[in-house]
């Protein structure tokens, strides 16, 4: 059985991914506690309650601890740091304020991408936040298509985004969906040049300066192919999840695989993949794949991660996003719509719900023995 000391070594290796140090070194472990039979239960002290890499740490904690000769099984909880505490840990990094700030409340992130411009990211983006906003779940876009934005025509919504009196920019709200965009503050046509310091501090702002308050879900909508925002935003948002959009044909497949692979070397991790404009119906039932057949499938069997759905080509999808409404809120029944709606429920299946609660897991099984299952479900409610 390994020693307190030995444990404490071993979480080490958890890093913090905002502040790029040790739970060890930033006095976030509480407490580790051992059992003869070999459970360890380790609490991790957290900035701020809603923590969204919470998940991060209770893998990591497991995996670390998990190695130990002699540990049979991980408890991982969590507490939240006093503000005595939060204080003291402020003064050792030496910074103003912890990147707790206006994400603290945000529980998901997911960064909506494809390797090509114009496969409808913006499209499925309004739409998926439609979807999940009619599904009862609090839901932000953040148009991160700095130079091409569209989210504020396909919301119908303009404006300039009024501050609070804490400083902080409101997004817009369209649908019941919190909007935030460069649209609002830009000339309409106005051409943006940006260089990449400024960019860096626009998408920072947006993530940092606005209040988004409690939302299940920030959509991102990222701008075609994989530059300079993509990079910004991975570094700043390490626990986001990143869904691929691609259009059924094989070329825009091996496309969509480049931004899998820079989602890869930025250590953000692919959720699912959705295929959009999969086939034409025509009103007599006929169907012609226009853009070929079976790309969304093929690169999702690639990634490993779930195809989330399969958006048909339909006039009501372009004519809404024109119009401003996205098609899910105005007809939740066209193909195209019902089919968003569905890859919105995958997306919230890919999201497990946390709860505060020990979850043991047992540690590194022995070779050729399958891993325990992980619990699942709710705790009851207990008088
Ligand atoms: N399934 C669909 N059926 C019909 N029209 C669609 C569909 N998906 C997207 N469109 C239309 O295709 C055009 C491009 O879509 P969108 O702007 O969403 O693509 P994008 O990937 O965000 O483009 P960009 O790379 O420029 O940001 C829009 O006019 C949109 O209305
Ligand atoms: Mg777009």
């Amino acid at each position: 059985m390994p020693t307190h000391d030995e444990i404490l070594k071993s979480l080490e290796a958890v890093i913090d991914p905002e502040l790029r140090k040790s739970i060890v070194e930033l006095g976030m472990v509480r407490s580790i506690d051992t059992r003869d039979d070999g459970a360890v239960d380790v609490t991790v002290s957290l900035t701020t309650a809603g923590c969204p890499i919470r998940s991060h740490f209770q893998d990591a904690v497991v995996k670390a601890v998990g190695a130990l000769p002699g540990v049979t099984k991980v408890g991982v909880a969590f507490d939240v740091l006093s503000d005595q505490e939060k204080g003291a840990l402020q003064k050792k990094l030496g910074r103003g304020s912890l990147p707790e700030g206006a994400l603290a409340q945000v529980s998901n992130v997911v960064c909506i991408g494809s390797g090509k411009g114009g496969v409808g990211k913006s499209t499925i983006t309004a739409n998926l936040a439609a979807a999940l906003a009619a599904e009862g779940k609090k839901v932000g876009v953040l148009d991160a298509d700095v130079w091409g934005y569209s989210i504020p025509r396909m919301f119908g919504v303009q404006g300039r985004p009024p501050v609070s009196p804490e400083r902080k920019i409101l997004p817009l709200e369209s649908g019941g969906v919190k909007i935030m965009s460069i649209g609002f503050f830009v000339e309409e046509d106005a051409a943006v040049v940006w260089r990449g310091p400024m960019l860096h501090k626009a998408l920072t702002q947006f993530l940092e300066d606005v209040d988004w308050g409690e939302l299940d879900f920030l959509l991102v909508d990222l701008p075609p192919g994989t530059g300079d925002v993509s990079m910004t935003l991975a570094q700043l948002l390490p626990q986001a999840k990143f869904i691929i959009v691609t259009t059924p044909q094989a070329t825009a497949q091996k496309v969509a695989r480049r931004s899998a692979e820079m989602a890869a070397k930025v250590d953000l991790e692919i959720g699912g993949v959705i295929e959009n404009m999969a086939g034409f119906v025509t009103p007599g039932g006929e169907r012609y794949a226009i853009f070929g057949e079976g790309g969304g499938k093929d690169l999702a069997d690639e990634l490993d991660v779930p195809l989330l759905g399969k958006v048909p080509l339909t006039m009501p999808l372009r004519e809404q996003s024109d119009a401003g409404e996205p098609l899910v809120f105005a007809d939740p029944d066209d193909p195209a719509a019902q089919a968003i709606r569905q890859a919105a429920r995958g997306l919230v299946a890919i999201f497990p719900v946390e709860l505060p609660v020990f979850q043991a897991v047992a540690a590194t099984p022995a070779a050729g023995v399958a891993e325990a299952p992980k619990p699942v479900g709710m705790s009851l409610p207990m008088a």
